[in-house]
């Protein structure tokens, strides 16, 4: 059965020292770089390339392709940033990653900024996380004085500096145009594209932003070749992925396992749904990706067989939740998130959210009538391809897949004036006594 994982960032996570160059080291760290070092940029974008590695921060863009945007023999400087915004609810594999495995995020920084001819690369971390900023400042300087970071690496003649960069906390900031604004010091409202950052990003250079687990990867790629990387995974979708199972399933946890993996078999490895209950819907890939249902236990977990089943791949954020859950109620904690969050530069999302969130919490409370759906469905549909960035399709992604397939439950709440359900029969201690 645990033959279908495939640890490799998270493999020695359970070691106590596991955050340390030493451990780090002792697993093989590192000899990416060297490698990496003795080969020409050009040649480790290929390999990228080769390896079929396709963004991990959601949207699943080739990386080695968008590495080739970066144009050669400007005289700009380029930059490459790490996106460690991770803010969605449900996704949570880069901030275990960066607290387990903090040095394979830095070989990955170094090797991709050696590839791209970026002498300077930032982190840019979610400012709620002093735990994983704290981490990543002692990693860097571990790298620093290891002479992995600074001038003449390895006796390369390579110099780059990282500098760890916390944001203030606002999950908009990980849209990668609305992070640079707020690295370059602005507030975090995304930019208008193109220009596409690869030409005109930080600080108007050429920029290559990426996510913490798909610059992660690239120290396999490296040190174990392409071939090893795309012999993983389905056709279109290549490699491993951290899948994060959390809610309502026995062991929840990072499972790291080739793209394709089912549900069913992660549900398998993680001991199932909670005892006495059965899976009622799930998110494939976090809040923004529309939910699941238990027809969808068998759908290969990549990012063709999640777009074609009606939902996306996303950030493999797998939210379980079982029969004790109003879904109208989950939807509604969302969409109050978004409204939340919601950066104000645009009227759809700033006051589609808000009304979202209005007529959901009528209805959680049996307010309103049937009408109210098709109101539902109509603020959607004002949202959806005019919202000026991607954060508004997301926002109704809940509410859009939560009425396809729960229409039913909306329309119990207005038949029973109010929440049919329990909200502490939902919770984990419920039944347990305490
Ligand atoms: C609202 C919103 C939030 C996002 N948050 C993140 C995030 O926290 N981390 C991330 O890597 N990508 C996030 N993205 C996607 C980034 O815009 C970008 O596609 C990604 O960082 C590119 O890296 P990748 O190609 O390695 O996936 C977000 C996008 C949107 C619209
Ligand atoms: S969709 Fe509009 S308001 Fe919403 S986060 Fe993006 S730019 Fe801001």
């Amino acid at each position: 059965m645990t033959t279908i994982l495939t640890p490799e960032l998270t493999a020695f996570w359970d070691e106590p020292d596991s955050f340390t160059l030493d451990a780090y080291r002792r697993h093989g760290g590192y000899q990416a770089l060297a490698k990496a070092l003795a080969m020409d940029p050009d040649a480790i974008i290929a390999a990228v390339k080769d390896s079929g590695l396709r963004g991990r921060g959601g949207a699943g863009f080739p990386t080695g392709t968008k590495w080739s945007f970066i144009p050669q023999g400007d005289s700009k400087p380029h930059y490459l940033v790490v996106n460690a915004d991770e803010s969605e609810p449900g996704t949570c594999k880069d901030i275990p990653l960066m607290m387990g495995n903090p040095q394979a995020l830095i070989e990955g920084a170094i090797i991709a900024s050696y590839a791209i001819r970026a002498r300077n690369a930032f982190i840019y971390v979610r400012g709620e996380v002093l735990h994983v900023i704290r981490r990543l400042h002692h990693a860097v300087a571990e790298a620093y004085q290891a002479g992995y970071l600074g001038t003449n690496i390895l006796g390369s003649g390579f110099d780059l500096d990282i500098v760890v960069h916390a944001g203030a906390g606002a999950y908009e900031c990980g849209e990668e145009t609305a992070l640079l604004e707020s690295l370059e010091g602005y507030r975090g409202q995304p930019r208008l594209k193109p220009p596409f950052p690869a030409l005109e990003g930080l600080y108007a250079c050429p920029t290559v932003v990426n996510n913490v687990e798909s610059i992660a990867s690239v120290p396999f790629i490296v040190a174990r070749g392409a071939g090893d990387f795309a012999a993983l995974g389905t056709e279109k979708s290549k490699g491993f992925g951290i899948f994060s199972l959390s809610g309502h399933v026995v062991t929840p946890g990072q499972y790291e396992a080739p793209l394709g993996v089912t549900l069913r078999q992660l549900l398998d490895l993680a001991g199932g749904v909670r005892a006495g209950h059965r899976l009622k819907f799930w998110t494939p890939g976090g809040s923004s990706t529309p939910m699941f249902t238990d027809e969808h236990l068998d759908v290969p977990l990549d990012f063709e067989g999640v777009g074609a089943a009606g939902s996306m791949l996303g950030t493999r954020a797998l939210q379980i939740f079982d029969d004790t859950v109003c879904v109208l109620r989950a939807t509604l904690r969302w969409t109050e998130f978004y409204e939340h969050e919601s950066c104000g530069k645009c009227t759809p999302c700033r006051e589609g959210t808000y009304w979202m969130a209005q007529v959901l919490e009528d209805l959680e409370h049996g307010r309103g009538s049937e009408a109210d759906l098709d109101k539902l469905l109509d603020v959607c549909d004002n949202i959806i391809g005019r919202a000026f960035c991607p954060f508004g399709d997301g926002a109704i992604s809940p509410v859009v897949s939560a009425i396809q397939y729960f229409r039913d439950e909306f329309i119990e709440h207005l038949k029973h004036g109010g929440c049919p359900f329990d909200p502490a029969a939902s919770t984990l201690f419920a039944g347990d006594g305490s």
